[in-house]
């Protein structure tokens, strides 16, 4: 994968939404960096997928089936990620239900349905996730919880309410997990990512090419993103380079939103 990185050996770490898009990318580039990966999805093939990728580069990582709404399936994947890794030193919690966010009109007409969606899976599933999370990493006498945020909560977007509200809710989550146990060795940081052309979205042809226009045309750094200028910051975050990085949201757009 041409990175020449070490500072992940000995790092066990899990990234929950890794079956496909960003999770996927930021799978490969902590294997690249000598982690031991758990990969958790709802998606569990594609999650095993991704799992074989990496042991076929002669990596370590492993798939576990994981719904982030259900407190039950949730507990069980870090029980199972555990079991195998042996202790826990990171998290990267990414997913997100995207089937419904071109449905997120505005405030008047947006379905009651999508925005319970929304905030079910993007606020109740980040929530248990710490919850799962925090003992393990405590246990190991502290560690990483990364969340992927979004750009949308500070970008004041005319659409996709339900998505920026509850991105904007994990951003108080991240906070709230860095000022309660930020003593006890825990960091906690977001990444925002600007759009970002996953694999996935540019095999699906479905994101509108004015949207796509409209993107680049508004990014300082005229390109779009891709799946993999995020994992590097993940990485990061996940690695001893973070160590003294808390409570941060670190927008990752090429200069499309200043903050
Ligand atoms: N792609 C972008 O432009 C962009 C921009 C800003 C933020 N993001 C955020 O980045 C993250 C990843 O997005 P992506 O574009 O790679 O999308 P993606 O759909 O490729 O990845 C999301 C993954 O989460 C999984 N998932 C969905 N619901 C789940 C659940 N209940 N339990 C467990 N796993 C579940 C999906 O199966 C999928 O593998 C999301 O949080 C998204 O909001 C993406």
């Amino acid at each position: 994968m041409g990175i020449h990185n070490t500072r992940l050996v000995g790092k066990a770490v899990m990234v929950v939404g890794a079956g496909s898009g960003i999770g996927a990318a930021t799978v490969e580039r902590l294997c690249a960096e000598g982690a031991r990966v758990c990969v958790a999805d709802i998606n569990f093939a594609a999650a095993e997928a991704v799992a074989a990728r990496m042991t076929e580069a002669g990596y370590e990582a492993f798939a576990v089936a994981v719904d982030i709404v259900e407190e039950a399936s949730v507990n069980a994947a870090f029980a199972a990620a555990v079991a195998r890794l042996g202790r826990l030193d990171g998290v990267h919690v990414n997913a997100a239900d995207l089937r419904t966010i071109f449905a997120d009109s505005d405030a008047l007409s947006v379905e009651l349905g999508v925005f319970d969606r929304t905030i079910t899976v993007n606020l109740r599933g980040h929530l248990l996730c710490t919850r799962a999370a925090l003992p393990h990493l405590l246990a190991a006498g502290g560690g990483a919880l990364v969340y992927t945020s979004s750009g949308a909560c500070d970008g004041g977007e005319p659409e996709r309410p339900s998505y920026a509200m509850s991105k904007s809710g994990l951003n108080a989550l991240m906070r709230h997990v860095a000022s309660r146990w930020g003593k006890d060795m825990i960091t906690a940081n977001a990444v925002a990512p600007g759009f970002v052309m996953t694999p996935e979205l540019i095999a699906g042809g479905q994101v509108p090419a004015d949207w796509i226009d409209y993107s680049i045309a508004k990014t300082r750094s005229t390109r779009l993103g891709k799946a993999e200028d995020i994992a590097g910051v993940v990485a990061m975050l996940l690695s001893e380079d973070g160590r003294w990085i808390n409570g941060q949201v670190f927008h990752i757009n090429g200069g499309a939103l200043l903050t």
